[in-house]
């Protein structure tokens, strides 16, 4: 059995101060807290620290980093050290999102070394790979991300990969309002199962979260989690307001309790 997991990217939004604010009037609107899942909000680097502070140790909701640096240490100006991010209390570690691919020329063997870098300093991977429109209208979104799975993934023990999470995040649903459909989203899910159970094992696949992300709302997650192949999602937009974060994160929790 899949634990539900609802991850916050907050992507370049929120100082410091702001996102202490935010976790502090967050957790409070998580009371009682919603059990049978997983919260994790992954601020900017800056406000790491901040955002952990407020949560303290034991928290319902986790510590995540949007991206890092495959080296430990050394002279790599501007870069973030998975040790750096462990000793902030960080727990998961977003890489390969689309925005690092397109924006910042990200590609999958330096994402396969982020990838090795999570994973020998503790942090848990959460993979992103997606189509564009024009793969998608060309009828490639399977050929698109069986390539993502293999270059980035392939190679790792069965144990490292216990710990990788993988987000399926269409690029032409990320912040434009057009969400897949609960199908689309279950069949690329059903893909990507089958391609981890090729490329390491089955019993490796049948263990993996697979994250939807792409315009998840307070109004759609019900019916994206429905499907027993969405195990949860990683929030843009949304994950920004308290209300909208905290119903999302409720939701989750209901609608795999009753199994619906
Ligand atoms: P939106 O929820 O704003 O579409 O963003 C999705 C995303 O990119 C999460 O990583």
């Amino acid at each position: 059995m899949r634990t539900p997991l609802i991850v916050g990217n907050w992507k370049m939004n929120k100082t410091a101060s702001e996102a202490a604010t935010f976790v502090g009037e967050l957790s409070q609107h998580l009371s009682p807290p919603p059990t049978g899942v997983e919260l994790v909000v992954a601020p900017p680097f800056t406000a790491l620290e901040s955002v952990g502070r407020v949560l303290g140790s034991g928290s319902l909701i986790q510590l995540g980093a949007q991206n890092l640096f495959w080296e430990t240490q050394g002279a790599y100006t501007g870069e973030i050290s998975a040790p750096m991010l462990k000793d902030l209390g960080c727990r998961y570690v977003i890489l390969g999102h689309s925005e690092r691919r397109t924006l910042f020329g990200e590609q999958g063997d330096g994402i396969r070394r982020k990838i090795q870098a999570a994973f020998a300093h503790g942090l848990r991977p959460i993979l992103c790979i997606g189509e564009s429109l024009a793969q998608r209208e060309a009828g490639s979104t399977n050929e698109v991300l069986t390539q993502q799975i293999h270059e980035s993934v392939s190679g790792f023990s069965a144990e490292n990969l216990t710990s990788l999470t993988i987000a399926y995040e269409p690029i032409w649903a990320i912040g434009t309002g057009r969400s897949a459909t609960t199908e689309q989203a279950v069949a690329a899910h059903q893909t990507i199962r089958s391609v981890l159970a090729a490329t390491a094992s089955p019993v490796l696949a049948e263990g993996t979260r697979i994250l939807y992300g792409g315009s998840v709302t307070a109004q759609n997650i019900a019916s994206l989690l429905a499907s027993n192949q969405v195990d949860g999602a990683l929030i843009g937009g949304a994950c920004l307001q308290v209300d909208s974060f905290a119903t999302i994160a409720k939701l989750a929790s209901i609608t795999r309790s009753i199994g619906v």
